[in-house]
């Protein structure tokens, strides 16, 4: 017997420091989702990670600014994201944060001290921007400039929105401090640096294997180790992080994108703590059947894609990645998501008026898989309302009603092989199939609109079959028509399980006690009829109502 296929599924760890925007949602955390819940509809075992990340600059410039100390951040903003969460429907196994999981410092000093060892990380003082009014070295974000690589102003001192290229903060044009706007100065200090040149003959030759990858990932890493790679630093000059496990390095931390990673090792390991298998966790990081997917924005892709890869080689005892899903951005209303420039919608503003089954669906059609895409709030209404509630819902409350008029809401019996029950089940098993491939391939929007293609051709069936005249000529005939199209209903239940979790959950109730179960139907949709006849339906009622555009929500901006 073979073993079940296993994967383990994480999602970026979000920066302790903020609300999950509508852009996030859509490029990490849903596909994530979707992707575990169809995963999980197949029978595959998945364990399904993520957490805040807490470390870094990020949170003590949030500190700062909210004058409270970086511990009440990470636990504000953290109860934050787990709610938004929860309320997306986004199921994670664990969700944990890399201040506060137990282990999780003593497995990024684990990967400093391995990779140490084998000679891989090497010191050097460097200059680092000092600010004097603010007395302090300013590592990170705490500096902002002109990128080396694309000269876009508003760079960061460790890496460049614009181009996504990362970089030392020595080579940032135009420096200015980002806490009092003061040109810094430069001072030596010793930092450790990660020795990433012994790794890229290693690197090319994993990026070269790693078929089926998303192109932008792919070409994006292997450009960036063709390229050469400067040995980088992993320590900083600061007090919140994981201290360095060195002596002579008491007041510095790790690098928060040194110790973020592991965060997926650590928060697997605290997930299985207390069951009866506390050491699963290993086999999960460990046995090479196992897949490792981490889904993310590109803006984290040379971190996944090249360097946790090395680091991952350099510590020797987990897998590597086996894809690296990363999406463009979702932009709003044609601007990039900014909370201080006050542009997007958070995921809390929006499920205060919508449903999250609509958002979900919504953020799906306009995922941006391959190239950035825009959120407008006129496309939202008009998508839910021209697809889930003309036609998904529409076509359910069409056969649901029909039957409810016609058979007692009854499954009536069906026809074998005849011409209309064939072309309807190939309906089913085409749609299927497109779902399925489109699904394993990660291409969330492409999976969506292979359901709502089988709609709009159960729909126009229906007209065709026109069993409103047969119910008065041949009564069976019309039940068996009707019957493949209820197929077609309970297909369409199925198919949307890991998109609306919510909304076909609803739509599975009519068939509760007429169909085996979601997962053990999948292989049987569009093969024979699969419900009961005579069994009585439970119509939900309209399950996709007709929205409109919040009164402010034209402008919000
Ligand atoms: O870009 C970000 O939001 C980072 N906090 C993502 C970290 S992902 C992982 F490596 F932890
Ligand atoms: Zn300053």
């Amino acid at each position: 017997m073979t073993s079940p296929r296993r994967v383990l599924i994480t999602a970026a760890l979000p920066y302790a420091n903020d609300h999950p925007h509508l852009g996030h949602v859509a490029g990490v955390y849903l596909p994530a989702d979707t992707y575990n819940r169809y995963l999980r509809l197949k029978g595959v075992e998945t364990v399904f990670i993520c957490g805040s990340d807490d470390h870094g600059v990020p949170v003590t410039i949030s500190a700062q600014k909210e004058n409270c100390t970086p511990t009440e951040v990470v636990a504000r903003y953290r109860g934050i994201q787990e709610k938004v969460f929860s309320s997306l429907g986004v199921e994670f196994d664990h969700y944990s944060g890399t201040s506060t999981c137990e282990g999780h410092a003593e497995l990024s000093q684990e990967f400093f001290s391995k990779i140490l060892e084998a000679g891989d990380i090497e010191e050097n003082v460097t200059d680092q921007f000092y600010c004097e009014s603010c007395d302090m070295f300013l590592p990170d974000r705490y500096v902002e400039g002109t990128c080396p690589h694309c000269e876009a102003e508003g760079a960061r001192g460790d890496q460049c929105d614009g181009c996504g290229q990362s970089y030392e903060q020595s080579e940032l044009d135009k420096p200015h401090c980002a806490i009092c706007e003061s040109t810094p100065r430069i001072v030596p200090t010793k930092h450790w640096f990660f020795r990433l040149d012994r790794y890229e003959d290693r690197l090319e030759e994993w990026l070269e294997g790693c078929e089926g990858w998303r192109d932008n990932v792919r070409n994006f890493a292997r450009g960036i180790v063709r390229e050469g790679l400067p040995a980088r630093s992993i320590t900083r000059d600061l007090e919140w992080g994981v201290p360095v496990p060195l002596e002579e390095a008491k007041d510095k931390v790790l690098y928060v994108w040194f110790d973020a990673p592991i965060g997926y090792i650590s928060f697997t390991k605290e997930h299985f703590k207390g069951t009866d298998n506390p050491e699963e966790w290993r086999e999960w990081w460990s046995d090479k059947d196992v897949e490792l997917v981490h889904f993310l924005g590109k803006d984290n892709i040379i971190f996944h894609a090249v360097i946790w890869p090395a680091m991952l080689m350099g510590q020797g005892e987990f897998n590597l990645p086996t894809s690296i899903p990363a999406n463009e951005y979702l932009n709003f209303m044609g601007q990039k998501f900014s909370k201080s420039r006050g542009v997007g919608v958070t995921a809390e503003e929006i499920l205060e008026s919508f449903d999250a089954d609509r958002v979900r669906y919504y953020l799906t059609t306009v995922a941006p898989e391959g190239r950035d895409t825009s959120f407008t709030w006129e496309d939202f209404i008009q998508r839910n309302n021209d697809e889930l509630s003309d036609v998904v819902g529409n076509f359910a409350h069409r056969m649901l009603t029909f039957t409810a008029k016609n058979f007692e809401s009854k499954v009536p019996e069906g026809a074998e092989n005849s011409e209309f029950q064939n072309e309807v089940l190939q309906v089913i098993r085409e749609a299927k199939e497109g779902w399925d491939d489109a699904l394993d391939r990660q291409k969330f929007r492409e999976g969506l609109e292979k359901v709502l293609k089988m709609t709009r051709q159960g729909n126009r069936l229906f007209d065709q079959a026109e069993p409103w005249k047969s119910r008065k000529s041949d009564l069976s005939r019309c039940g068996a028509d009707l019957a493949v199209l209820l197929e077609l209903v309970y297909a369409l239940a199925v198919l949307l399980k890991p998109y609306l979790p919510t909304s076909s959950e609803k739509l599975l109730s009519t068939f509760v006690s007429c169909a085996p179960s979601a997962s053990d139907a999948l292989e049987l949709l569009g093969t024979e009829n699969i419900l009961r006849t005579g069994c009585d339906l439970h119509p939900p009622g309209i399950i996709f109502p007709r929205l409109e555009l919040p009164e402010d929500g034209s402008d919000q901006a």
